[in-house]
């Protein structure tokens, strides 16, 4: 069946689950014949926004090129998956509004969990101000008042949290098998 696209925005703190839960949507989506393509913040910043830094307007620029790209992607029946931190709800709202069936989903995670587990190392260096700037240390990050889905990734597994985009995906239409 021919699927009509959607854009899935994950948007929260550095460590919370983005990537992951992109891949596995992503792999669970081409399953049942959807194309799909993945836009990483850290992937992104190596090529479309290379160059760009952490300052409010350098992520805005990030954040709506990306937005740009997932709009392109899924009026043509892709589902553009997006794992950026996007911590500013303005430029959010904006791609919201310019994209096609956008859907929000915030991975909600404490940050003392997020420092306790610092898989990339980079809460430990923020915290000692070796990094400026760092999101949820010593740089905003604004959390949605209303996205379509809220994972919850320090009690959530991540195939917990992949079924509840899924489900949501399949109760709104836009998704379906
Ligand atoms: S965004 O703010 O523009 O959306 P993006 O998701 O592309 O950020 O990139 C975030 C990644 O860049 C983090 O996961 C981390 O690996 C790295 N990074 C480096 N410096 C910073 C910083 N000052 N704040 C947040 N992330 C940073």
């Amino acid at each position: 069946m021919e699927h009509q696209g959607a854009t899935i925005w994950l948007t929260g703190l550095s460590g919370s689950g983005k990537s992951t839960l992109a891949k596995m949507l992503a792999s669970r989506l081409r399953e049942v014949g959807a194309r799909v393509e993945i836009l990483d913040g850290d992937v992104v910043r190596t090529n479309l926004s290379k160059g760009l830094g952490f300052s409010k307007e350098d992520r805005d620029t990030n954040i709506r090129r990306i937005g740009f790209v997932c709009n392109l992607l899924s009026r043509n029946g892709v589902f553009a998956i997006a794992a950026a931190i996007s911590p500013y709800r303005t430029v959010r709202a904006e791609v919201r509004t310019a994209t096609e069936n956008f859907v929000e989903v915030f991975t909600d995670c404490p940050l003392e969990t997020l420092v306790r587990r610092d898989v990339k190392g980079l809460y430990k260096k923020a915290l000692a101000g070796e990094i400026k700037n760092f999101t949820g240390v010593s740089d905003p990050y604004e959390a949605p008042e209303s996205p379509e889905v809220v994972i919850n990734s320090s009690t959530q597994t991540p195939e917990e949290s992949t079924d509840l985009i899924w489900n949501h995906l399949l109760c709104t239409r836009l998704l379906k098998l």
